[in-house]
């Protein structure tokens, strides 16, 4: 009986957390990870092709999915929203040998906050 109520509890504790990370796709698996493509709307496509270059230079494009989708940076387990977007992408930017620009930043945290939005919609 006991078992048959542990496995209970956890079946719903992964029904009502999948919906939460399931709304943002990704392709591929660990180092090739990556957003869909095709939840990019067209506006931001550019954006996304400066992401696939630029943000992968150091990590994979993993950590940013997995922030995204989580809601929580993976490195130092800090929030991921909206309001950290824009420190975290200042804080890449800054990094030694970044070779980004700020508008290259500014239009890759405009891309991952409509991402965020996207997430949080019911
Ligand atoms: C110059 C190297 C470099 C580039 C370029 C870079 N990153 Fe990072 N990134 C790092 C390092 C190093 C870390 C480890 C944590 C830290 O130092 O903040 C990191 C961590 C992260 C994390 C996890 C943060 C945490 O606190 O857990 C995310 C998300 C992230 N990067 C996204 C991006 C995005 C998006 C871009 C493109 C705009 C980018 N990175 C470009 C070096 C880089």
């Amino acid at each position: 009986m006991r078992v048959i109520k542990v496995l209970l509890v956890t079946i719903l504790m992964v029904a009502f957390a999948m919906p939460v990370q399931a709304k943002i796709r990704s392709v591929g698996k660990g180092d090739k990870m990556n957003f869909d493509p095709s939840q990019i709307p067209n506006d931001l496509k550019g954006a996304f092709e400066i992401m696939k270059v630029k943000c992968i230079q150091c990590h994979t494009q993993e950590r940013t999915v997995i922030a995204i989708q989580t809601g929580i940076a993976p490195v130092t387990g800090q929030p991921f929203d909206k309001q950290a977007t824009k420190a975290y992408g200042i804080k890449m930017l800054r990094k030694p040998k970044s070779n980004m620009s700020r508008e290259e930043v500014k239009q890759v945290v405009n891309l991952m906050n409509f991402l965020i939005d996207e997430a949080a919609k019911p």
